[in-house]
């Protein structure tokens, strides 16, 4: 019998270190990654590009169809193609982040990016990451392992204020912050699918750990149930 790929999801908070542990987690396990949150960025770009509002829901479910995302490792990288175009670094400005965590809250864009994700993760040879906000709990509820990352406010905001810097953004800590606050809210609040822990996920804490003991504590509990699988 086929068995289908072995499923991990990572849930969590903008800078838990969702990103940087999947990356390590998928190159080490030979799994594919599905940067849900990259997603839902693509689609707010595209829409601002074609100038629809980010509350459009008959707009945005028309875009929704028209849309096409992918992904390419490139050495280190985990690079998402909008329509073919690299747009990597475009996704992640801080208008965009805003953007995309307003088009995440329209319920025509979540239920419209479900077979999107569940396919690019099904499509997998081995396994697949995805990482996201709603993967334990809406995409995946019987993903074979489930993680909840959070972290101090503070230490979530200087590590995205980090990778922003390192990628040339420059984007003063205590912006990072009041725009990670807002968007922690809006993620948690929203009616659908809101930012929560899957009642079977584990949760790993991250403020006073570093990223390299989070991926051997996850890597290590993937292990062990592929081979009771
Ligand atoms: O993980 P990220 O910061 O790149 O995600 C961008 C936005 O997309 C974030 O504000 C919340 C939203 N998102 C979501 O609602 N559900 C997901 N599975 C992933 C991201």
């Amino acid at each position: 019998m086929n068995q289908r790929p072995f499923i991990v999801a990572i849930d969590g908070p903008a800078g838990a270190g969702k990103s940087t542990v999947s990356k390590v987690l998928a190159r080490r396990l030979g799994f594919a990654l599905v940067d849900t949150g990259a997603i839902y960025r693509c689609v707010a770009l595209k829409a601002r590009r074609e100038g629809i509002a980010l509350d459009d829901d008959g707009k945005l479910g028309e875009l929704l169809g028209r849309v096409r995302v992918s992904f390419e490792v490139v050495g280190e990288d985990n690079h998402v193609f909008l329509d073919g175009e690299d747009v990597s670094a475009e996704i992640r400005t801080p208008e965009n982040s805003m953007a995309a965590s307003q088009v995440s809250s329209r319920p025509v864009v979540r239920e419209g990016l479900l077979s999107l994700q569940r396919r690019l993760a099904l499509q997998a040879p081995k396994g697949a990451i995805l990482e996201g906000r709603d993967i334990g709990t809406v995409v995946f509820p019987d993903a074979d392992a489930k993680f909840f990352l959070e972290a101090d406010p503070t230490i979530r905001a200087r590590r995205r204020y980090e990778e922003l810097f390192q990628k040339g953004v420059e984007r003063s800590l205590s912006d990072v912050l009041t725009d990670q606050v807002k968007r922690d809210q809006d993620d948690a609040s929203r009616a659908v699918a809101p930012l929560k822990p899957a009642d079977d996920a584990r949760r790993v804490d991250s403020t006073e750990l570093p990223l390299s003991e989070v991926v051997h504590t996850l890597e290590q509990e993937i292990l062990a149930r592929i081979s009771r699988r």
